[in-house]
């Protein structure tokens, strides 16, 4: 995507040069930063420099390549495995994107890995880039059929951020909004702000004010109001993890939006790559959520008078908090999966009907 007129992914690498944007500091100040070891990888992902499913598995990729520059025996495979794995425990994407590196590195010659593992990460994020265009196309029918049927704006409301600072590129559930923009249909962004990382005020605005589509920010307790005054035509979330059964787990604050899209017959639709899709599940509440620090609820991140990015206290100082990052939305209150293979519903039959392949197996 473009900024100010330059196009960007959310990671790239230059040589041997891992690059991405610091999504700490959006929309305050756009800075790149250079990932030069396995470390870097880790610690970016568990600060959230870069976050976002997706995203979080082609860092992890970027992490085997920076790992086996250091020496590449079947020791530093499974000590590289270990320490991504352990960085964030929901996205699924994380684990697909470890297992397919040791898949494609540990049958080859030690001499052979450290190039492979480059190529194997640079397949990973072109993957995702045409995985999240495709599923763009088919999510932007969706929005293209409201728009035919009411002939005037469409009111998408989103949770988080899953534009393509989420992904490589497009992202998962903006990917349709863009596409509809670029098509000529009116569409307008409700924007949770999404509490306590503020991910819809400091990355979806961003995105969207950079795209140069409509939108609003909204406190995270405005939606159940906005779809009883007929204001949301289609609600479009993310996911870190889907089970083969069709629930979802996305950012803390999806579960109640479904809820009051279901109480208002608004539909809900995730958007999903396949490798989001966790085939070894059945339960959305055997999904482990991470749990991160009080400071993200007793603080807020702003910037200052002088242009510095700070963080606030909110609450008195001895307050306890308690931070889950994410819920689940059980698959009766989702109308439609969005996927690059096409909608399907959010059920085992659906699923596997898009995925014939994975059932019974790991994953596509
Ligand atoms: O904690 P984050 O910012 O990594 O959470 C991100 C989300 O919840 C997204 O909705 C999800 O990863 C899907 S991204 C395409």
């Amino acid at each position: 995507m473009l900024v100010q007129g330059k196009a960007f992914r959310s990671i790239w690498h230059e040589e041997k040069r891992v690059l991405i944007i610091d999504q700490t500091l959006l929309p305050h100040r756009f800075e790149i930063r250079e990932l030069t070891t396995l470390a870097d990888c880790v610690t970016a992902i568990e600060q959230m420099q870069v976050r976002g499913a997706p995203l979080i598995g082609a860092t992890a990729a970027y992490g085997f390549c920076l790992a086996l520059e250091e020496g590449a025996g079947d020791a530093v495979l499974a000590d590289t495995a270990a320490r991504l794995l352990a960085s964030r425990p929901t996205a699924v994407n994380l684990r697909w994107a470890v297992e397919r590196m040791q898949r494609r590195l540990s049958s080859l010659p030690e001499t052979e890995r450290p190039a492979a593992a480059w190529q194997e990460a640079a397949v990973i994020c072109e993957e995702d880039v045409a995985v999240n265009e495709a599923i763009g196309r088919h999510g932007c029918a969706l929005i293209e059929e409201i728009w035919r049927r009411k002939e005037d704006t469409v009111h998408v409301l989103t949770h988080c951020n899953a534009g393509w600072l989420a992904t490589v590129d497009w992202g998962t559930a903006l990917a349709p909004v863009y596409q509809a923009r670029r098509r000529g249909i009116p569409v307008h962004v409700w924007v949770d702000e999404t509490r306590p990382r503020n991910q819809g005020a400091h990355l979806t605005a961003w995105e969207l004010g950079a795209a140069d589509i409509e939108h609003h920010l909204i406190a995270d307790n405005s939606g159940g109001h906005l779809m009883q005054r007929g204001l949301v035509d289609l609600c479009l979330v993310g996911t870190d993890r889907t089970t083969a059964t069709g629930d979802v787990c996305n950012k803390i604050g999806t579960y109640l939006k479904a809820l009051a899209a279901a109480d208002n017959g608004i539909p809900f639709y995730v958007a999903l790559p396949g490798s989001t899709v966790d085939w070894r599940l059945e339960k959305g509440l055997d999904i482990p959520i991470e749990e991160r620090s009080a400071d993200e609820v007793t603080t807020s991140q702003g910037m200052d008078q002088e242009g510095k990015v700070v963080a606030v206290r909110i609450c008195p100082r001895e307050t306890p908090a308690f931070n889950p990052a994410f819920d689940v939305t059980p698959a009766r209150l989702i109308t439609g999966l969005i996927t690059e293979r096409g909608v399907c519903t959010a059920s085992r039959d659906g699923l596997a009907g898009l995925f014939p392949e994975a059932v019974g197996h790991a994953r596509p």
